[in-house]
Parts: structure tokens; C-alpha cells; sequence
């Protein structure tokens, strides 16, 4: 009798498919895939596979990256309904407004967006990229940065910039808890306190190191400290622990309390519809060939500019 992950294997063999999942997806899920890794590394995965089909473990502006990459292999997504909360906060229209009305500026966009607003956009950027890709540009030249408010507030503090932010956020990282962030520290004042930029500047100001998944979990992994406090989404724990089984990873509650610090779109990837969607074959990512085309320069100005 072969478990579900057993079958899953066996499934991805037979369709040639690579399986790529994001840290935020349950851990289950993360141990069956053949790559996890940040949104950066999730996208030069997909650009390099020579696999027929990719399964994108994760949410769906990960998944349409993936088939602008790869226009040509299939591109499946175990639940079509896993969206995310500030790609939604940035409707492709009212961005290419705001644009407009903007004359003179380039368009930096987090690659958490639609491919519609890709398609406006002069560069993507990840959290693992954005300080570089910003400072590329010369200093007086102006910026747009859309759509997480946080994260490009923390780009203008470090890079002395002045972009123009677009107001949006992820519901996840906006509702840390900064007064249960302060207690903790209080408790384990020995603990290096590891922040995603997508949270408020007052959670990012108490961080011993700010940045994408991989950096938090690189720095974690690279540290001589016996203890962390994560702030994000507690989906990376599960590599954390396997990574350095030594080591105490201690999850910062929302303010909604404990448990509230998970993405409910990743977790909306779970085993049963991994396997269904490698027997069915669907559901397909499919975008728009002209919104494509538009979307593929700046994503592949990203991978250029991340090399
Ligand atoms: P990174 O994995 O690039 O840090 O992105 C976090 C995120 O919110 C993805 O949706
Ligand atoms: Fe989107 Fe936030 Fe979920 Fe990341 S954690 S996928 S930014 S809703």
C-alpha cells in the first residue's frame, strides 16, 4: 500500500513533472517536492527545468510566473483558488492609472502581483533581489514600487530612495504582533529576532536580519545563536527545524493570536489535491499570450539583474 507522498512521487516520475514548493506551504507538502525555496528562487527553478510539466506548490502569481516562463510546458496548480492578499491589493487597472499619472518614473513591482500588473511594470523584484535591483537605478532617477507598502518603506529607509509606494500589504505579515514580538524578546533576550520586510517598520526595527525567506533561513542556519524569533509566516519553520534540528525556532503570534501567523492560500496546497492535480492534469495556469508577453520582460530584467 503506497502513501499518499509515495504516490505523488510515482506520479511526478511518470508525467516527467518537477514539483516546486514554497516555504509557506505545510510541511507535508515541502517533503515531497523535489525543490522549495523562496518566490526568487521558485522563478529561476521554473526558468531552467527542462521537465514537461511544473507543479507550482504555492500560490497563484507564483504559478503564472512559472507559464510566462515556460510558456510551452504545462504549468499545474493544486488549487486554482490559492490567491494572496497583496497581489489582490494591487488591481492591474487602478495600478496602470497610477502609473500614468506618474510620468518620468520606472515601475518597480514585487513579483507578489498579477501578470496584468507585471505587464505595466519595468522590472519584478522578490525580497530577496529588491535593495539591489532598486539601487541598479541611477539615484536620480524616479520610482514607482508597488504593491506591499511595508516592503518598499524598508527600500526607501535603507536605500535613501524616494520611491513612489503603492498602498497595499499582505494581510499575513501586516497583523505581527509587535507588543508580543517585544514580550518575547523581553523572555529571550539572547534570541536574534529574523523579519520578513513585508511586516510594519516597527516589527522590521527591532530585526536582527530583515529579508526573503531564503536570507532568514540562510542567516539562521549561518548563526552562532541557539535561538530565533521568526517573524513570518511560520510555514518556514519546518526547514528551519530540519535544517538546524539544534536550534530553537519560536513563532511570533499575530495579533489575532497564536496559530493566526499562517498564509490560508498556501495552505490551501495539501497532498490530496497535489496528487489529484498530477492525475488530472489540471487545474492549468493559463495567461493571457499579449498580457504574456508584456509580463515576460520585466520578470526576465529580474533574473538578469539576480544573476
Ligand atoms: P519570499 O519567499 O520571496 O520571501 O516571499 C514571501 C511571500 O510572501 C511569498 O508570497
Ligand atoms: Fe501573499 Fe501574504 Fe500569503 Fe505571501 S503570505 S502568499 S504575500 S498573502
Amino acid at each position: 500500500m503506497q502513501t499518499l507522498s509515495q504516490e505523488i512521487r510515482q506520479l511526478a516520475r511518470e508525467k516527467n513533472a518537477v514539483i516546486l514548493a514554497h516555504y509557506y506551504t505545510e510541511g507535508a507538502v515541502q517533503d515531497v517536492a523535489d525543490f522549495v525555496g523562496d518566490s526568487l528562487a521558485l522563478a529561476q527553478k521554473a526558468a531552467q527545468t527542462d521537465a514537461d510539466v511544473i507543479v507550482m506548490c504555492g500560490v497563484h502569481f507564483m504559478g503564472e510566473t512559472c507559464k510566462i516562463l515556460c510558456p510551452d510546458k504545462l504549468v499545474l496548480i493544486p488549487d486554482a483558488t490559492a490567491t494572496c492578499s497583496l497581489a489582490e491589493s494591487c488591481p492591474a487597472e487602478e495600478f496602470a492609472a497610477f502609473v500614468k499619472a506618474h510620468p518620468g518614473h520606472k515601475v518597480l513591482s514585487y513579483v507578489n502581483t498579477s501578470a496584468a500588473t507585471k505587464a505595466v511594470t519595468d522590472v519584478v523584484v522578490t525580497s530577496g533581489n529588491a535593495r539591489r535591483i532598486v539601487e541598479s537605478f541611477p539615484a536620480d532617477q524616479p520610482l514607482i514600487f508597488g504593491p506591499d507598502r511595508n516592503l518598499g518603506a524598508y527600500l526607501n529607509s535603507v536605500t535613501g530612495r524616494q520611491m513612489l509606494l503603492w498602498d497595499g500589504c499582505c494581510h499575513v505579515h501586516q497583523r505581527f504582533s509587535l507588543a508580543a514580538l517585544q514580550e518575547l524578546k523581553a523572555a529571550h533576550p539572547e534570541a536574534k529576532v529574523l523579519v520578513h520586510p513585508e511586516c510594519p517598520a516597527a516589527l522590521v526595527q527591532l530585526a536582527d536580519e530583515v529579508g526573503s525567506t531564503a536570507a532568514l533561513l540562510k542567516y539562521a542556519l549561518a548563526s552562532d545563536s541557539e535561538e530565533f524569533l521568526v517573524v513570518t509566516e511560520s510555514g518556514i519553520l519546518h526547514e528551519m527545524q530540519q535544517k538546524a534540528p539544534g536550534k530553537r525556532f519560536i513563532p511570533v503570534p499575530s495579533t489575532e493570536g497564536p496559530g493566526c501567523n499562517t498564509c490560508n492560500y498556501m495552505r490551501q496546497i495539501t497532498l490530496p489535491k497535489l496528487r489529484d492535480c498530477l492525475l488530472q492534469g489540471a487545474p492549468a495556469i493559463e495567461v493571457d499570450a499579449a498580457v504574456a508577453a508584456k509580463a515576460l520582460l520585466p520578470i526576465q530584467r529580474m533574473l538578469e539583474l539576480s544573476k
